[in-house]
């Protein structure tokens, strides 16, 4: 069974602006936030039978609820994400302690080398690929690379509003990509062509990558996607996939939504 670390949406706000979704402005409504979070975890449970490991939230930690921002599992080792915006470094402390608490063996980068889990470093099986210049530190990567022996291929985010890797990426179980071609630059993307053929690449149209489409959660032939992307929908149904969109409008106030929500534990 596939198990996915979650946060609830508890303290979830737009108390500081780091990413061009934030605006302390556009307040959260907290009750829409919690039920959207809560549709979210029926889906992942009930209909992809996912394994949900829920960790405490922390008051005056809007963002601990992207948890696919915590690190990076294998196996029973977990590396701790070192955050590039000190609002968000004091998660830190608090998911190495669950990785702890866990008995994961907890491993951790140099100070100076940023790098934000999951969000930044997805892939296939024995290729995984890095976004890195808006938050992760290309630094980062070949120890990384060494620590996990993986192959990494850095792929730079030239566009802010696709600020981490699983916004504009999204690696699938049958060895396709769903992905946002122009959040890359020509290297990336010849580097992306070179590793997966065209006939196994989804180009996701601008106007549902806005809405979150490449940051969709993928386990088995399940495929959970943010609400108000009919195309992708099709694509990935058209692939044999299995889609249930998901409402998720409050968290995208803050730069996130369903893939954010989760940290993949194996
Ligand atoms: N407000 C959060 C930030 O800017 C959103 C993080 C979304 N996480 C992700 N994996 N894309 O850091």
């Amino acid at each position: 069974m596939s198990r996915l670390l979650v946060c609830p949406p508890e303290y979830f706000q737009i108390d500081y602006e780091i990413n061009p979704w934030m605006r302390r402005t556009n307040a959260v409504v907290a009750s829409r936030a919690f039920s959207q979070w809560q549709g979210l975890m029926r889906v992942l449970e009930q209909d992809v039978g996912a394994g949900i490991e829920r960790m405490p939230p922390v008051e005056g930690l809007p963002d601990l609820v992207f948890t696919a921002n915590a690190g990076v599992v294998v196996g029973r080792r977990a590396l701790v994400s070192r955050f590039r915006y000190p609002e968000r470094q004091r998660e830190e402390v608090y998911f190495e302690q669950w990785f702890r608490g866990q008995g994961y063996e907890v491993l951790t980068l140099e100070k100076t080398h940023y790098f934000e889990g999951a969000g930044d470093l997805l892939g296939f099986p024995d290729t995984w690929f890095g976004g890195y210049r808006q938050r992760t530190d290309i630094r980062s990567f070949p120890t990384l690379s060494e620590l996990f022996q993986r192959e990494i291929i850095p792929l730079e985010l030239i566009d802010g509003r696709f600020y981490h890797l699983d916004t504009c990426f999204c690696p699938l179980s049958g060895g396709e990509l769903l992905y946002f071609p122009a959040a890359f630059d020509s290297y990336g993307l010849a580097a992306i062509s070179e590793r997966i053929p065209a006939e196994r690449r989804i180009a996701v149209p601008e106007e549902e990558a806005i809405r979150f489409a490449c940051n969709a959660v993928c386990v088995g032939k399940h495929v959970v996607i943010p609400a108000g992307c009919p195309r992708t929908m099709q694509s990935l149904q058209d692939r044999g996939y299995r889609t249930y969109a998901v409402e998720l409008d409050e968290f995208m106030k803050s730069g996130g939504a369903a893939k954010c929500l989760t940290l993949a534990l194996d």
